[in-house]
């Protein structure tokens, strides 16, 4: 399968918003969603199958002078734990040291363990938890060093 990483558009939001809480999550609203594609200071890209143009995944960041926070990552349920979730982390990356930003941060349900093991495949590393930030779990932060 091949694949291509672009910035996401609007349109591209468009064409997944009726399907978002059921193919992908449920953790965000189109309408924030859409906010964060028009901010400035955020940056999203879609990952896509090349031959089909199919939405398989989206991830994003914020921007703080030289800091970042992931503010989401989704890969489509039925295209999960096929390493599409690292391709799109490790482009997020490189775009973030592109715009010269310098260290990445993030937080995750402790409960979240396929998102865990990708942020630390990749590198991130645990530097502190917030005692039941979620319903019935713990929120652990990490961050990863970019140079
Ligand atoms: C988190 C998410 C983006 C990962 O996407 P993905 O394409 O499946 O990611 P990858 O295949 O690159 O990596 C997933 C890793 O988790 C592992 N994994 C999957 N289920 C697991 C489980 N129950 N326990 C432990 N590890 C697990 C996989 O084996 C893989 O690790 P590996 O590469 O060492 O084998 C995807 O699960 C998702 O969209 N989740 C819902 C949204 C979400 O929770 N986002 C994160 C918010 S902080």
């Amino acid at each position: 399968m091949d694949f291509k990483i672009e910035k996401m558009t609007i349109s591209d939001l468009e064409e997944i918003k009726d399907v978002l809480e059921k193919d992908f999550d449920d953790f965000w609203k189109v309408n924030t969603l859409k906010e964060e594609l028009l901010s400035n200071y955020s940056y999203f890209i879609t990952i896509k199958l090349d031959k089909t143009n199919e939405i398989l995944g989206f991830a994003g960041f914020k921007k703080t002078l030289d800091t970042a926070d992931i503010m989401n990552i989704v890969v489509r349920k039925d295209f999960r734990n096929k390493k599409i979730g690292k391709k799109l982390l490790s482009s997020l990356i490189k775009k973030a040291k592109e715009q010269d930003i310098k260290t990445i941060f993030l937080e995750v349900n402790s409960k979240n363990l396929p998102a865990l093991k990708l942020y630390e495949n990749i590198g991130f590393k645990k530097i502190g938890i917030r005692k039941n930030y979620y319903k019935n779990s713990d929120g652990i932060n990490m961050k990863i060093e970019l140079d």
